[in-house]
């Protein structure tokens, strides 16, 4: 089975547009998201586009600020304040990566907790691994999404989580939790990535390595969720070599057409939540 990223985000979409319009008729006011982008990273503005495309499309109020690379840090640092008192605004987002003189944790800490759409912010990170309401990163929470319509119960289910990062490995590692899966957490320097990856149920690589994820490192009938977006001299692809694994998982979902287009629905839940929690 393939996983159809790109159709369940589209049903995503279609469900948030009616909470959009019922949110309109109950409050008189729609959520809003304001991205602030620094300096002209390629990948950087595709996705930011995408995101202000994507969250008009379903009746928001969307704006991107943009700076240039060489921006003062305080400049952002202020924007965010104003943004923050701003009651039009329910959610903000500051594109990674940021230029090197720029602080990222001041950036991220400096966002209200109630408007981190991201859920980077150190409360946020802190109640997802508590087990409270928050936030949750929306890279992670779209392979989840996309895990629970293949698996609905997860329960004992031994889960390998390739990457360790802030952004996916570690919250995808509490939501794995909180479905009482097993985890096991690698990363560059585990000693045998194939032998642990042989005994999971999931696999979710989130490394940045084209096609790491063999057909032999699959136990048959797992669930590999490919969250990498590698660029190659023979186009986009991800952590996993679908060719080989589709061969032998359950399911696999595919790059593109995968996670990615579940993160941005993903952000657009949670500017929603954000907006419904703030009114
Ligand atoms: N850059 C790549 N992915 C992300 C993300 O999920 N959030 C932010 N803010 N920046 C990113």
């Amino acid at each position: 089975m393939i996983i159809d990223g790109k159709k369940t985000a589209a049903e995503l979409r279609e469900e948030l547009k009616k909470k959009v319009a019922e949110l309109k008729s109950t409050h008189n006011a729609v959520p809003g998201l304001t991205v602030i982008l620094v300096g002209e990273d390629p990948a950087s503005k595709i996705y930011v586009k995408n995101k202000e495309k994507f969250a008009k499309e379903i009746g928001m109020n969307s704006e991107v600020i943009r700076y240039p690379a060489n921006v003062e840090e305080k400049v952002v640092l202020n924007k965010i304040k104003e943004l923050n008192e701003d009651k039009k605004i329910s959610g903000i987002l500051v594109q990674l990566p940021l230029p090197k003189h720029i602080d990222k944790r001041k950036v991220i800490e400096t966002i209200l907790p109630g408007k981190d759409v991201d859920g980077f912010h150190p409360v946020n990170v802190g109640n997802l691994s508590s087990g409270y309401d928050s936030s949750i990163p929306c890279t992670p929470l779209g392979c989840y999404l996309l895990l629970k319509k293949v698996e609905k119960n997860l329960n004992g289910k031994h889960a390998v989580v390739i990457g360790r990062s802030n952004l996916n490995g570690k919250p995808m590692t509490q939501l794995l939790l909180k479905e009482n899966c097993t985890v096991t957490i690698t990363h560059s320097k585990t000693k045998d990535l194939k032998a642990e990856c042989n005994r999971a149920d999931i696999i979710i690589a989130a490394v940045g390595r084209p096609k790491l994820v063999k057909g032999n490192w699959v136990k048959k009938g797992a669930i590999v969720i490919d969250v990498g977006i590698n660029k190659t001299d023979s186009g986009i692809v991800g952590d996993v070599d679908f060719d080989e694994v589709s061969k032998v998982a359950k399911a696999v979902t595919p790059v593109p057409g995968g996670v990615g287009p579940m993160t941005i629905a993903c952000l657009l839940s949670n500017t929603i939540e954000c907006f419904k929690k703030l009114n």
